[in-house]
Order: C-alpha cells, then structure tokens, then sequence
C-alpha cells in the first residue's frame, strides 16, 4: 500500500496534545518525505464534519486523558471518524496521575472506526488542572522521545512495506475499559465536580477570548461570566484568559486540584511509545 498523507489529528484544550502529536507527526512526515495536514478539533466548529480517511493515509490522533479515558464529550466525535482502511496511531497525553484505560479505549475506538493501530503512545502534559503538577511538559526530554518515536514509526512502516498489521497495536489497560476514575475529598468519599464551573472577576476585560477558545462553546458571549454550557474543566479559559480574570473557587474541585498535585508530582512518569 502506497501512502500519501500524514495527518495530525487532535483535541487540545490547553495545547500540550497537540504540540506531542503535532512533533511526531511532522518528523514522520519528514523521514517518509510526505505531506503533512493537520486537524484540530478542539472547537466546537470543528467538529461539525466527522473525520474521514483512506488507505492511503496514516493518521496520528491525539486526545487528553480526562478521568483515565478519552473525554467522555468528546467520544462520540472519535467514534464518528471514518478510518476507511487508513493506518492510524493513538495517542495520549496525561498530566503524571496515569492514563488508565485511555489508550485501550483509543486504540479501540479507531479499530472499530475502520483504522488499522500500527503503533501507539502515551506521553505527559502539564496537568490542566493548574501549572505545579507535570508542570513544563512537554519538556525537551518528552519531545526527543517524540521523535525518536517518529523514526521508529517509519522504520516499522517501510519494514512492513506500508501494509496494514493482521492485528491492533498492543496496549496497557483493560479491554473492555474500566470505570471512570472518581476523585475523592478529604474523608475519603467520592466528589463530583461535574458541574463545577469557573467564576469570572472583574479584571474581566470582556476580550471574549474565552468564549471564542472554549472546546464546549459553553461560554456566552454576549455576556463571558455567564456559562450557560457544559463546562469540562479543560481549564482553557483559566489557564490563557489575558487578565486572569477566570478561576475556579469551588472547594470540592481545590480540593481535589491540590490532593492530586501533592500526590502525583512524584515520581516523574515517562512517556511510554508502543510499536
Ligand atoms: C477533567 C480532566 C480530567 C483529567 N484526568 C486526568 C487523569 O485521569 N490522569 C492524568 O494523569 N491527567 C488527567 N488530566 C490532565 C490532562 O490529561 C493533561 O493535563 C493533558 O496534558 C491536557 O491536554 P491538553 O493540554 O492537550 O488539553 C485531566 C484533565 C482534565 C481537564
């Protein structure tokens, strides 16, 4: 099978997927002299059309782990891509608790969409919730693994002669997936964040840079401190708002930001490529 296209697809709230996969993607493109496209479904706008493939291309998507699976509102868009035989690369990024079964849950997602899992990786981003927990990743160490991983993709692809693989990659985790992972609160019970929302000061310059950046279109813009929408707590708004005008005061979310901070800054986990 000849190839044509590498394609970067990814969701990418706080911009640590996509600079992960977007690394890979263009050194791959590089070593097997093709062209590069990128798609970027962070937007609520850009997901109006399902993602549709050939044979002829090879697909390096990308999504953050959200409670240890794909981000369970952005699963059906996963679902709806259409592989048409193309070969596919999953991946994840989490920020240093773990991935769980999110990779499991990728790799299947797409072999049931029509793609072909040749290779599959999971790496580490800064974690959403805040800038102490994985905080700078990824680091010059996570992107050099990135491209040693581009190498290893295309070595493995012209070894294969660019023939879909007789089975899915294999990955950690359990198939079928396990439950979403629930945080819990200082007595040791389940909390539920779900419809935590952020609060909007008045330092609030009314740019509308977060009702424009927000992956859920969950921001009004008409007026930015109302959020009519689901909020996933991407923490895109918190996180690039010029002003730091937006912020999340909820004690069960603090909480559960500063216990997971204090219990998953050490050890340093390592981005795990799977070919
Ligand atoms: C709602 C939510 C749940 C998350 N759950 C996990 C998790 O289970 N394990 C983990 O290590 N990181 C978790 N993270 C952190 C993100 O996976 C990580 O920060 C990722 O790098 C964000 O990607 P992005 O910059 O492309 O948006 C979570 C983030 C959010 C917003």
């Amino acid at each position: 099978m000849q190839l044509h296209t590498i394609s970067a697809a990814y969701f990418s709230a706080t911009g640590t997927t996509m600079r992960i996969v977007r690394t890979i993607a263009q050194d791959l493109a590089h070593a097997l002299s093709l062209p590069l496209q990128e798609f970027d479904f962070t937007l609520p706008s850009a997901r109006q059309v399902p993602l549709s493939f050939s044979p002829h291309d090879l697909v390096l998507l990308g999504t953050p782990v959200y409670a240890g699976r794909v981000p369970n509102l952005l699963l059906p868009y996963v679902v709806s891509a259409r592989g048409k035989g193309a070969l596919a690369v999953p991946i994840v990024v989490y920020g240093n608790r773990a991935f769980d079964d999110a990779l499991m849950e990728l790799r299947n997602t797409l072999e049931d969409g029509g793609f072909h899992t040749i290779a599959a990786a999971a790496f580490v981003g800064e974690h959403s919730f805040g800038h102490d927990l994985a905080a700078g990743r990824p680091d010059a160490r996570d992107l050099a693994l990135a491209r040693n991983f581009a190498q290893g993709i295309a070595t493995k692809l012209i070894a294969s002669g660019f023939e879909a693989p007789p089975v899915p990659i294999s990955v950690p985790g359990n198939n079928p997936v396990g439950p979403y992972f629930r945080p819990t609160g200082a007595n040791g019970a389940m909390i539920d964040i779900r419809k935590v929302k952020p609060v909007t000061s008045e330092d609030c310059a009314d740019c509308k840079w977060c009702a424009e950046h927000c992956p859920m279109g969950a921001i009004s813009y008409e007026r930015v401190s109302d959020i009519p929408g689901i909020c996933i707590k991407c923490n895109a708004c918190v996180k690039s708002c010029p002003k730091g005008a937006k912020f999340f005061t909820d004690p069960a979310y603090l909480y559960h930001r500063d216990d997971i901070t204090a219990r998953y800054q050490s050890p340093r986990k390592e981005p795990v490529c799977f070919l």
